[in-house]
C-alpha cells in the first residue's frame, strides 16, 4: 500500500549518476532514454531520489518553467519497491520545492499506454488537460523557400491565436523546449519576444532547438495556427534551412492529425505517443504580512490627540498641531 512507508527523500548529485544509471535499467530496460539525458538531469535540472537506507529506489526529476510552473519528468521506481509510494513521496518532495518557489502548478506527461504512470500520477491529483502525439521526420535535403518571419505580438497575431481551432484541439497547450504551457496571451508574449514564434503566409509555429538537452540535432517545432498540412510539409525544409537533421513535434491525438502526419512524410516518436499532458494547480501561498509599528508609532500610541498627530506628521512641512514645540523642546 501507498504511504506506509515514509520515504527519505533527497536531491541527488552527478555522484549518483551509476546508481541512478542502474534504476532506469530496472525499471525499464538498457534502451530507457533517460540513460542518454542523465548527466543532463543531474546537472542542469534538480533531481530527487528516493533513499531505503542508502540505496537509491525511485528518482524524479524537476525543472523549471518560464510561466512559473514546473516540469516533472524522468519518474523511476525500482521494480520491487512499487505500490509502496515511492512515486508519491517524491511528488510531494518536488512539490515542495515548488511551492518554495512560488510556483503556480506542476505538468508532466504519462503515455496512455502506461498505466502505472497513469495511475500514479492521478493518485497524486494530476489532471489531463490534453493529449498528443510526438512526431518526427528527418529534415529535407534542401531549405525551405517559404519567407518565415518571426512574429511580434500584436493584437492581430494574438486574435488569431486565440482563435486557432488548431490549438484548441490541445486545450491552448504547446509543447516548448520539452515542456508543455497553455499559450495564453502572456506566455505568447514571452515566446515572441525571445524570437520563438515564427510564421508564414496564415502560419505560425514555436520553434526551439532541442539540441541542447538531448545532444540531438532536432528542431522542435510546435503548430500555432494555420493550415496544419501546409506546416507539417514546410517542418522538414526548414529544419534544414537551421541546419538540423530532423524535426519533431508533438500535435493533437487524434486520427486524422496522424495520417496528415504520415502525408508530410512523419512517423510516430518511438517515444509519446498517446502523450497525456497532466496538470496540477498549486494554490499560490498566502504572504501573510507582518505588521511591525514604526518607532513614531509607537511613542504616538503613548500620547494622544494633537501629541499623537504631531508625532506622525512628517518633519519639516509646516505646522502638525498647537502643541508640536512642545514635544522638540
Ligand atoms: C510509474 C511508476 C514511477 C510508479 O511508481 P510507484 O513508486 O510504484 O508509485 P506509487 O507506489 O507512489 O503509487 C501511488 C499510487 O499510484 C497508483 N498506482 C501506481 N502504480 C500502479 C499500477 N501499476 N496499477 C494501478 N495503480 C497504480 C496507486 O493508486 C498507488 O497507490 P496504492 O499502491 O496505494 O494503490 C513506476 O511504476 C515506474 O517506475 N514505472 C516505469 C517507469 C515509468 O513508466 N515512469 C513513468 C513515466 S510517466
Amino acid at each position: 500500500m501507498a504511504e506506509e512507508t515514509v520515504w527519505r527523500t533527497r536531491r541527488a548529485s552527478i555522484q549518483d549518476r551509476d546508481a541512478l544509471a542502474s534504476l532506469c535499467r530496472s525499471a525499464v530496460g538498457p534502451d530507457d532514454y533517460i540513460l542518454r539525458v542523465l548527466d543532463d538531469l543531474l546537472l542542469r535540472n534538480v533531481t530527487f531520489v528516493a533513499l531505503d537506507d542508502d540505496r537509491i529506489v525511485g528518482s524524479m526529476t524537476y525543472r523549471e518553467v518560464f510561466d512559473g510552473s514546473a516540469w516533472l519528468s524522468a519518474a523511476r521506481t525500482h521494480p520491487r519497491y512499487r505500490r509502496k509510494g515511492v512515486a508519491l513521496a517524491l511528488v510531494r518532495a518536488l512539490e515542495g520545492v515548488a511551492r518554495m518557489k512560488g510556483l503556480h502548478a506542476l505538468r508532466l506527461w504519462s503515455s496512455a499506454s502506461n498505466r502505472a504512470g497513469v495511475a500514479a500520477f492521478t493518485r497524486a491529483g494530476f489532471r489531463e488537460v490534453a493529449r498528443f502525439d510526438r512526431i518526427v521526420s528527418d529534415a529535407a535535403r534542401s531549405p525551405t523557400r517559404v519567407s518565415l518571419a518571426r512574429i511580434a505580438l500584436t493584437e492581430d497575431t494574438w486574435s488569431r491565436i486565440e482563435g486557432s481551432p488548431l490549438l484548441a484541439r490541445t486545450n491552448g497547450y504547446v509543447a516548448h523546449e520539452w515542456a508543455f504551457v497553455p499559450l495564453d496571451r502572456a506566455n505568447a508574449h514571452y515566446l515572441s519576444n525571445r524570437g520563438a514564434l515564427w510564421g508564414w503566409g496564415a502560419n505560425a509555429v514555436i520553434l526551439a532547438d532541442a539540441s541542447e538537452t538531448f545532444g540531438d540535432d532536432v528542431l522542435e517545432m510546435s503548430p500555432v495556427h494555420g493550415d496544419l498540412r501546409a506546416i507539417l510539409r514546410e517542418a522538414p525544409r526548414i529544419a534544414r534551412g537551421r541546419e538540423r537533421g530532423r524535426v519533431e513535434s508533438f500535435v493533437p491525438h487524434d486520427e486524422g492529425t496522424l495520417r496528415i502526419a504520415a502525408d508530410a512524410g512523419f512517423a510516430p516518436g518511438s517515444w509519446g505517443k498517446e502523450a497525456i499532458l497532466c496538470e496540477r494547480l498549486l494554490d499560490v501561498a498566502k504572504v501573510v504580512r507582518r505588521v511591525r509599528k514604526t518607532y513614531a508609532e509607537i511613542n504616538a500610541s503613548k500620547r494622544s490627540g494633537y501629541a499623537a498627530l504631531a508625532l506622525l506628521a512628517p518633519r519639516g512641512h509646516g505646522h502638525t498641531g498647537p502643541h508640536e514645540d512642545r514635544w522638540n523642546r
